[in-house]
């Protein structure tokens, strides 16, 4: 009888995509709310042959060469900055992600943020729940009109361009700086293209779709936040270390940007002492830009065929690291 490979689940995830998994492999899950502790992670991927990790699971040299046997790390996110793709690539393993799925159920929460923190949303439901709605105020919790304002987007890859779609719903002029410059998408939706500097100087609101890697460390730091509007609005759902916290914190608490909206710090989760969350004009949510319902089924679902795909000897849809399968 053929053995199956042996994986390990390193969180609970949607039943469809467990399923999946099950069936043609030896499972073992970890139930926990919280990650398995590095001992745990490290000793599992010391028997398997396939992980299915979360971006709280770092896959680094020191997992990988204690994984003999280890032939697939499927990452249920679309970013992938928590594995070691380059080591994992020397030691011929294969690096999964599932990017398309959760695009506009991103975007859509990054839209909720921009929304939030121009509008002053939480601070209003703040103030009517602790009882200090009085009246209605002519100068009560004015916000940033977002409607005809400046969008300006750092990458315009999927979920840059959806923000893009979002934005011109609300009549606003987009603005885009990316590496790779896109004419195609600046012709179909009159985007236009500056660089860095430019799109932080005249957006209205900044907002944030990069993937972490060296070159986009604290890309946004003292420096950056000085050259944007008094009146703008900050938003990050991308990866907290593209951020220097400090810096922001600083620009936010003197009054050199309007508010912020963030789905992602450094470290996550934030620090309870973080001089972030004594401030008001900043909206902070924990990481949940792709959790809708349907969307966390989907990337579990792909993640779970990516994983089965390359212990099957097959090409996996979202493969990271092609280069193993060339050799
Ligand atoms: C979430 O942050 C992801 O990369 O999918």
């Amino acid at each position: 009888m053929r053995t199956k490979p042996r994986v390990f689940v390193a969180r609970l995830i949607p039943e469809k995509a467990l399923r999946i998994i099950e069936e043609y492999c030896d499972t073992e899950v970890w139930t926990d709310e919280l990650p398995p502790p590095r001992t745990v992670l490290l000793e599992k991927a010391a028997s398997v042959d396939g992980l299915l990790t979360l971006l709280t699971d770092k896959v680094d040299s020191e997992l990988l060469s204690g994984a003999p046997r280890l032939r697939v790390v499927s990452n249920m996110a679309v970013g992938y900055d928590n594995v070691d793709v380059t080591e994992a690539t020397r030691r011929g393993v294969l690096v999964t992600n599932t990017p398309g799925v959760l695009t506009e159920t991103t975007a859509d929460l990054a839209f909720a943020l921009l929304l939030a923190a121009a509008r002053r949303v939480v601070e209003g439901d703040s103030c009517t729940r602790s009882g200090k709605w009085k009246t209605w105020g002519p100068m009560t919790l004015l916000g940033q009109d977002v409607h005809d304002a400046t969008l300006g987007l750092i990458g315009l890859g999927r979920i840059g361009w959806e923000m893009a779609k979002r934005a011109k719903g609300f009549s606003m002029r987009v603005i885009y700086y990316d590496v790779q410059r896109r004419p195609d998408l600046e012709l179909e939706a009159g985007l236009e293209y500056a660089d860095f500097d430019t799109v932080l100087r005249e957006a209205d609101f900044v907002s944030v779709h990069a993937p972490l890697s060296e070159d986009t460390y604290h890309l946004m730091g003292e420096r950056e936040f000085a050259l944007m509007k008094s009146t703008a609005v900050f938003v990050n759902s991308s990866r907290g270390p593209i951020v220097n916290q400090k810096a922001l914190y600083k620009a936010l608490s003197s009054g050199r940007i309007f508010a912020a909206g963030i789905d992602v710090t450094d470290p996550e989760p934030i620090a309870a002492d973080d001089p972030l969350l004594t401030l008001n004009n900043i909206v902070i949510t924990p990481h949940i830009a792709s959790a809708s319902v349907a969307t966390r089924t989907k990337m579990a679902v792909l993640a779970a065929e990516n994983l089965v795909a390359a212990l099957s000897g097959g090409r996996p849809k979202y493969l990271v690291n092609p280069e193993v399968l060339a050799h």
